[in-house]
């Protein structure tokens, strides 16, 4: 058993670092009060070759698989949570769609535009009444001729204004109540869609995300990613993967709010020493440290079996589960350790304790991932 990463995964982390330190930090505070979406910083991630880490070489990617991907997503989002998710959701549920199902006409229109930024991909499941229960979706298609026509609202959609194209699930228009979905994949600038609504959310300022109104949209038949019924096993084949990602994401968030407590521990003085000397707050550093160590690990397992080509729903779960509920306990004691300041706005922990919120919402809350490792336990 091997617990360090390769030289190839520690150069990559480290590049990473170093580029969100420089170019994604001094920047990402303003972006996130302005609630403005990081183009710049997506071109420069494509630039570095980010953008494909989830496209096949032959169309211009790296295809580095699931452990150098969470390694990407932990260092962007210790600065920038919406960076990661944004990132996250391009990478590991567009890319990695079209790549596992796409045909060679998709994947030669569709990826090697993605890999350069030129395309930014979203997912759009979620509907107002499917959210956990993902399959009582009403957005619907109607075949005619050569094309598909889409009718429906889709919520939730990260990045949704500001992607090019979408991997979107509907049900036939003839379809039973709990039917077999089918994935397509839909331009922005298809007839009939338009972006209705960008949510103002709790957290996460400069990812936005959208509602998506389908008014007979049109879209080529050769769209549909897979085939007609087969949307319900790619998209949760799909979000097994990206809820590494996520888990990655909660790891950045959490590995920040340790970092900050541990600072602001260090100068704040209290009863003529620092606060960092008492018992109180010293083992609360521990506990956060222990739990930040247990999700980064159940993370990179997950990522390493998933790279290994071996079975990895279950152990996505746990690692999305433990990774965002300790993200809420880290950002949590970490506001607690600044007292009073940690409520203000001037202070890095306050938008944390907000962004950190949504870890256990997004991409299956905890009570779905609960779901999916006792079944896997009990069945
Ligand atoms: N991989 C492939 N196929 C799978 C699968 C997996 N991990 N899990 C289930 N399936 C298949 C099943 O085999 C079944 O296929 P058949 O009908 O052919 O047998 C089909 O999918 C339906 O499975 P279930 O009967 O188990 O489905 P269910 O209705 O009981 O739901 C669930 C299961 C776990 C609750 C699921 O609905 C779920 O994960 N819900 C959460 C949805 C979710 O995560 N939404 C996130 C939205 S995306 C987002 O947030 C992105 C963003 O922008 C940030």
């Amino acid at each position: 058993m091997n617990f360090e990463l390769n030289e190839e995964q520690k150069m990559l982390k480290e590049m990473v670092h170093h580029f969100a330190e420089n170019e994604i930090n001094p920047v990402a505070k303003e972006l996130e009060q302005k609630r403005e979406f990081p183009s710049a910083l997506i071109k420069k991630l494509a630039e570095l070759g980010l953008m494909g880490m989830s496209v096949p070489e032959k169309y211009g990617g790296s295809e580095t698989g699931s452990l150098s991907v969470s390694l990407v997503i932990e260092e962007l989002s210790r600065v920038s949570p919406s960076l990661a998710v944004i990132f996250s959701v391009h990478s590991s549920l567009f890319c990695f769609s079209i790549s596992q199902f796409g045909t060679e006409e998709q994947k030669s229109k569709y990826l090697t535009k993605a890999a350069e930024a030129k395309i930014l991909g979203a997912f759009s499941l979620s509907e107002s009444e499917a959210g956990s229960d993902a399959t009582a979706l009403k957005t619907c298609f109607e075949k005619k001729g050569d094309t598909y026509i889409l009718n429906g609202i889709k919520t939730w959609v990260t990045s949704g204004k500001n992607a090019n194209a979408y991997i979107l699930f509907a049900k036939a228009k003839t379809a039973s109540e709990k039917p077999k979905l089918s994935a397509f994949i839909v331009d922005k600038d298809s007839p009939g869609l338009k972006i209705t609504k960008v949510e103002d959310k709790m957290g996460l300022h400069s990812s936005l995300t959208s509602e998506i109104t389908l008014e007979d949209c049109e879209i080529p038949s050769s769209n549909i990613l897979g085939s007609e019924g087969q949307g319900t096993k790619i998209a949760f084949h799909c979000l097994d993967r990206s809820r590494i990602g996520i888990a990655a994401q909660s790891v950045g968030l959490a590995t920040r709010c340790l970092e900050e407590a541990m600072q602001y521990s260090k100068q704040r003085q209290a009863f003529g020493q620092s606060i960092s000397s008492f018992q109180a707050i010293q083992f609360k550093i521990a506990d956060m440290a222990t739990l930040l160590d247990a999700s980064r690990l159940l993370t990179y397992r997950a990522a390493y079996l998933s790279d290994e080509g071996k079975p990895y729903s279950k152990e996505s779960a746990m690692a999305k589960l433990f990774a965002s509920e300790a993200a809420n306990k880290l950002a949590y004691e970490a506001l607690q350790i600044h007292g009073g300041y940690g409520y203000s706005k001037e202070f890095l922990i306050e938008q944390l304790y907000r962004d950190a919120r949504v870890l256990t919402i997004y991409e299956g809350t905890s009570e779905i991932q609960r779901l999916v490792i006792s079944r896997y336990l009990l069945r």
